[in-house]
């Protein structure tokens, strides 16, 4: 009978060592690895652009000299410069101007003549510019 007290208290143990050390440590590393490699803009964010931003920003759409197509493109910005500035948000117009905190006009909220992006959706877009807007050189091209 104490052997097998013994051996579900070293159970316990060992289950409480490892949420103890991987607990803190693993999980927001791993939450971060995802947002700053290249697949999370495949996956993620650029779905968004295409589906919100491509008819006016990708393919031959460069609506206020914004392209969206190419990883270039998107770091050079528009007519105003750089839209994004990695690791920031608060400072990069695109993250403004989606979460309609940006000037009334020139240019106006994004995406113009839209509804605002969900709360989701924008969070997203920010996850990522926070992690350092990290983009695959060539991310597919928009369909
Ligand atoms: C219906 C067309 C349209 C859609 C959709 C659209 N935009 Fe725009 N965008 C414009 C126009 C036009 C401008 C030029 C400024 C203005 O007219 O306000 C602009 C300007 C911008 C600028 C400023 C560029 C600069 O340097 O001045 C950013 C950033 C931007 N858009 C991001 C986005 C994002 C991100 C989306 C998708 C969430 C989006 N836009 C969707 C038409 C659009």
């Amino acid at each position: 009978m104490r052997r097998v007290f013994a051996g579900v208290g070293i159970l316990v143990a060992a289950v409480l060592a490892g949420w103890v050390l991987a607990g803190p440590t693993l999980r927001p590393v791993a939450a971060q690895d995802a947002a700053n490699t290249p697949a999370f803009y495949t996956e993620k964010v650029r779905p968004l652009f295409v589906t919100n931003c491509g008819k006016c920003h990708m393919d031959m759409n460069h609506k206020g000299g914004l392209s969206l197509q190419t990883k270039d493109s998107t770091m050079k910005g528009g007519r105003h410069g750089a839209v994004i500035v990695p690791g920031d948000p608060a400072n990069s117009l695109l993250v403004k101007l989606i979460r309609h905190e940006g000037p009334p006009d020139d240019p106006r909220p994004m995406p113009a003549k839209a509804p605002k992006m969900s709360d989701a959706d924008i969070a997203t877009i920010e996850q990522w510019v926070k992690a350092g807007a990290v983009m695959p050189d060539d991310p597919a091209p928009a369909p």
